[in-house]
């Protein structure tokens, strides 16, 4: 089979979602491939927290009912080390500017009800996808659905296919530059059907490891702990998660975490990495495709969320009046935030993981930065800005 759209999307990520809701706002036409069920990208668990400008452009561009009414508005955030706890009140501290928490599967479902309500193409379970043409001026995607081939040709392609996409690999070797840092640990992440024992995040340091404690709800909870790469989610039965979190997020005046049933448990890496440029010919990379942060900064799917809002700018724009100003600087306007994020996200990741074998001068540096953090104006300003997110550009 044949068709032909203007752009094709690989991808139903929030950053491929996304676009195709802005390009679609824009009157330009897409068709998203993404080779999972809409099943499974409807409940895969992952972020939770959405920076102001990625809430505001949620509001602005129509898809926010839902958000609106069961987003939780958080205004601070506590870092808890040494067993006493210390907010950084984010909205004082930045302007009046604050985080929402919804789950990122949330946002997935709303764009993808949004995407089938304006009947707009979106195809689940696809298989092989392919790219050609990037080099030319009508590229083309080609991919499997139920055992037929179809082709799409089209005016640009969007790689919105996360770190294991295959869009990325479409680019000739020798035009990317790769920059990456495996962190030496990871994240061991559960839901809990249980009310929140905080009402804002809690970020904890530990002697034992990382903590932290996130919500989703205002009856389910979200823990991480910092575990071993390589770390299995059977080697960490229910109880001892629970046993291990209440050691590291205790505080000496008695904090109490409630337990309950855990819903889902998962580990992921913690790692850094990005490409540059983020594209080559008519093929442009957003989000996960492009370059992943630490979690503990919070910020991988509000880049995903800039990403794209740059790129709908700049495609739109050449639509509009032909030139390709925008679409040539795409990869540097992004970047820059990326790397600021990058740099925010290894700082919070740095001042809060234990890191292997035993280091008393870190241990030292650690604390250090904490308090200056949980004292001090200036640093708890820095860090307050980039938590909440910078205006989109
Ligand atoms: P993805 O969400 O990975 O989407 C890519 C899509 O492409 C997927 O649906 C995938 O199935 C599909 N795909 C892949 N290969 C193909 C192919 N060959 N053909 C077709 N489709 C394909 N970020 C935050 O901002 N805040 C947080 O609090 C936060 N917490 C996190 C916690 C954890 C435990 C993890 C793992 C991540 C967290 N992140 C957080 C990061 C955030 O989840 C990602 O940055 C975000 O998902 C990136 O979106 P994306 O659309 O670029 O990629
Ligand atoms: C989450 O709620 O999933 C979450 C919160 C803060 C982070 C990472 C993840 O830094």
């Amino acid at each position: 089979m044949k068709a032909t759209t203007q752009v094709a999307i690989i991808g139903a990520g929030p950053a491929g979602l996304f676009l195709g809701h802005l390009l679609g706002l824009e009157g330009i036409d897409s068709i998203i491939v993404e080779n999972r069920s809409r099943e499974y990208v409807e409940h895969r668990v992952r972020a939770g927290v959405l920076e102001q400008g990625t809430v505001d452009l949620m509001v602005q561009t129509g898809v926010a009912d839902r958000l609106q009414r069961e987003g939780l508005v958080h205004h601070g955030i506590e870092l808890r080390f040494n067993g006493v706890g210390h907010r950084i009140p984010l909205s004082d501290l930045a302007g009046g500017r604050s985080i929402t928490i919804y789950g990122q599967q949330e946002v997935v479902k709303d764009l993808i009800a949004a995407r089938l309500a304006g009947g707009r193409d979106i195809r689940f379970e696809v298989e092989d996808v392919q790219l050609s043409g990037i080099a030319g001026k009508r590229p083309s995607i080609r991919f499997a659905e139920a055992a037929s081939a179809t082709t799409v040709d089209c005016d640009f392609i969007a790689g919105c296919d996360g770190f294991h996409g295959i869009a990325r690999g479409a680019i000739p070797d020798g035009v990317l530059s790769h920059y990456d840092y495996d962190f030496p640990f990871a994240w061991l992440g559960i839901l809990a059907a249980v009310a929140p024992s905080a009402n804002e995040l809690v970020y904890a340091r530990h002697e034992r490891g990382f903590a932290l404690h996130s919500l989703r709800s205002p009856t389910v909870s979200r823990l991480y702990l910092q575990v071993d790469p390589g770390t299995e989610v059977s080697d960490w039965p229910d109880d001892r998660i629970w046993e291990e979190l209440r050691v590291r997020l205790a505080t000496r005046d008695g904090w109490v975490l409630r337990d309950g049933p855990v819903i889902e448990k998962n580990v992921a890496a913690m790692r850094s990495f990005v490409v540059e440029p983020m594209q080559f010919g008519r093929l442009f990379l957003a989000g996960d495709a492009a370059h992943i942060v630490p979690a503990t900064g919070a910020k991988g799917l509000n880049l995903a969320v800039a990403d794209v809002y740059v790129l709908a700018r700049a495609i739109a724009a050449w639509y509009r009046t032909g030139s390709s100003t925008l679409l040539d600087a795409y990869s540097e306007t992004c970047l820059k935030r990326v790397w600021r994020a990058q740099e925010f996200s290894n700082y919070m990741s740095a001042m809060l993981h234990r890191y292997p074998g035993t280091d008393p001068f870190r241990d030292r540096l650690q604390v250090a930065r904490l308090e200056a953090v949980s004292t001090g104006e200036e640093a708890a300003r820095a860090l307050a800005t980039n938590y909440v997110g910078l205006p989109l550009p």
